[in-house]
């Protein structure tokens, strides 16, 4: 069973690695369109495999998509990357264009994949791919939920010194600074997390996580990549093994949550079908007009993209 990696890159080659270190596939072809680099980043991870005791396969390839035939799961990461002072959504007209390549190449190729977008701005890149795949809105997804949970649990465990296994949490809305994260939705070993914390230190963790990705591009000068890596495996995992996870999904929405013809992070249950199930919380009314917030900010920039007229409907 074959899995692609676009984008050999930091986060590329993270989750490349991942995948190969931890047996999802037994073969991760990597993708990158600078020559040699998905080769060398290949390579490198394949010589890991008696060290790290794994026989997952790792294959580059400079640009020749006919490697990628077959693939069960692609993961596209492939374009630029923020650095400081950019927000996500600057990168829309370059990633745009690349996304689409992409995607036509992929599909070309296995045309029954599933595709998770990684690049950003994310709930659009989502969308330029899933304009240009014409598959089931179900096979085209966005990872970016997973990481801001992550992101969200960690600052938690931090706080309450505990183990960040036993943080479990759900954030809804767009990859930007106006994602929701839900404290009614965390619990820390079943506890709700209001019962733990005060609500100040609360609100300052769901603060700093709107803003996580920048505070790790100020600090770095360009974003991360191995919690983002990690989370596009985790959902990888979750399809080839048809494990029914429930995660926090950049999905297509068609009247869930009130919101239609959108791709915005939501809980859904992610196994061999790709997206089973789109999960409907009861929200608060507060807690929805944050949603819809979000969303408006999403369609915002998924406007920008239409009127791009890259790709059509
Ligand atoms: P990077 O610059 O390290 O890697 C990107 C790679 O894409 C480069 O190796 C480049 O040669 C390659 N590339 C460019 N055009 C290509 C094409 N047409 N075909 C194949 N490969 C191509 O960047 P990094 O850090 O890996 O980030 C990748 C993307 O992921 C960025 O857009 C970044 O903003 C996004 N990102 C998204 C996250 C999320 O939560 N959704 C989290 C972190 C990054
Ligand atoms: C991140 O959240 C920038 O989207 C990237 O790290």
């Amino acid at each position: 069973m074959k899995v692609t990696v676009v984008g050999a890159g930091n986060v590329g080659a993270t989750c490349a690695d991942v995948l190969a270190h931890r047996e999802i596939a037994n073969e991760v072809v990597l993708v990158d369109i600078k020559p040699g680099f998905a080769e060398g980043k290949a390579l490198d991870i394949w010589q890991t495999s008696p060290i790290n005791l794994y026989d997952t396969r790792t294959v580059g390839s400079t640009d020749d998509y006919s490697k990628t035939a077959g693939s069960e799961v692609v993961v596209i990461t492939s374009g630029l990357p923020r650095k400081p002072g950019m927000s996500r959504d600057d990168l829309i007209a370059t990633n745009a264009g690349i996304v689409k390549t992409v995607t036509e190449n992929v599909i070309k190729y296995s045309p029954d994949a599933k595709i998770i977008v990684v690049s950003n701005p994310l709930d659009v890149m989502t969308y330029c791919a899933y304009l240009t795949a014409k598959i089931d809105s179900k096979r085209v997804f966005g990872m970016a939920g997973i990481l801001d949970t992550a992101r969200y649990r960690a600052f938690l465990a931090e706080a309450l010194n505990c183990s960040p296994k036993d943080i479990q949490a759900v954030l809804m809305g767009g990859h930007g600074d106006t994602m929701v994260p839900l404290p009614r939705y965390t619990t820390v070993g079943g506890i709700p997390v209001t019962e733990l914390i005060d609500e100040e230190k609360l609100n300052a963790i769901v603060e700093r996580t709107k803003v996580g990705g920048g505070e790790i591009v100020n600090l770095l000068g360009t974003s991360a990549w191995y919690a983002p890596g990690a989370a596009a495996a985790q959902m990888v995992e979750a399809i080839v093994r048809d494990q029914k996870r429930i995660f926090p999904v950049c999905a297509w929405l068609n009247g869930e949550y009130g919101l239609k013809d959108i791709y915005l992070g939501v809980p859904v249950k992610l196994g061999k079908n790709g997206i089973e199930q789109i999960i409907e919380l009861q929200l608060t009314e507060a807690e929805m007009q944050l949603v819809h917030g979000s969303a408006k900010a999403v369609k915002e920039v998924m406007s920008v993209l239409d009127n791009m007229k890259l790709v059509g409907a």
